[in-house]
């Protein structure tokens, strides 16, 4: 399987998210389980968007986040809702992108090649699962366009899988 993309849909991230959108729908339309879905969605994150050194899922367990499926260097495991980008992201429920990680108060460091990251609240049935966190070696690298495509990729990861709320 291969999801590699055609040069000009990387010209445009709406383009490029839309083709993402297509791509995990088949990827993951005849399974349900959570975990499998959860690798296969950030391997397709990790694969496809340029410019990443770091995808991974944060799930809300016994009211912290703990680390879950992820490409890239080992992380920390545990964190605190409301500390660090994850957690802030987590408590606030909204997406937050931050142009430069070492600027944010509190940022939890892992992996010392990032410099920016986006963080998006996975929601069900008004229950918070947990985050999605995208970080990137260069400054300024995501956007709303990121915040909004990756809204509809959770989204469609969250409908496609089996979830229970923690
Ligand atoms: N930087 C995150 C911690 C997770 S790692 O980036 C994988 C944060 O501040 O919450």
């Amino acid at each position: 399987m291969t999801f590699k993309l055609a040069e000009q849909e990387w010209t445009s991230k709406v383009k490029l998210y839309a083709s993402l959108a297509v791509q995990l729908r088949s990827l993951l339309e005849d399974e349900r389980d959570f975990i499998a879905n959860a690798a296969n969605f950030v391997s397709l994150l990790y694969h496809s968007l340029p410019d990443l050194n770091w995808a991974g899922l944060y799930l809300k367990k016994d009211g912290e986040l703990v680390l879950g499926p992820f490409q890239g260097k080992p992380a920390c495991v545990r964190i605190a809702i409301g500390a660090g980008v994850c957690g802030k992201a987590a408590q606030q429920r909204r997406p937050i992108f931050v142009d430069n990680v070492h600027d944010f108060p509190g940022h939890i460091a892992c992996d010392s090649a990032s410099n920016s990251e986006i963080v998006i609240p996975i929601i069900k049935d008004k229950g918070l699962i947990g985050v999605l966190d995208l970080d990137s070696p260069s400054f300024g690298r995501f956007n709303d366009e990121d915040a909004l495509g990756l809204e509809a990729l959770v989204e469609i990861f969250v409908s496609s899988s089996e979830i229970r709320i923690n």
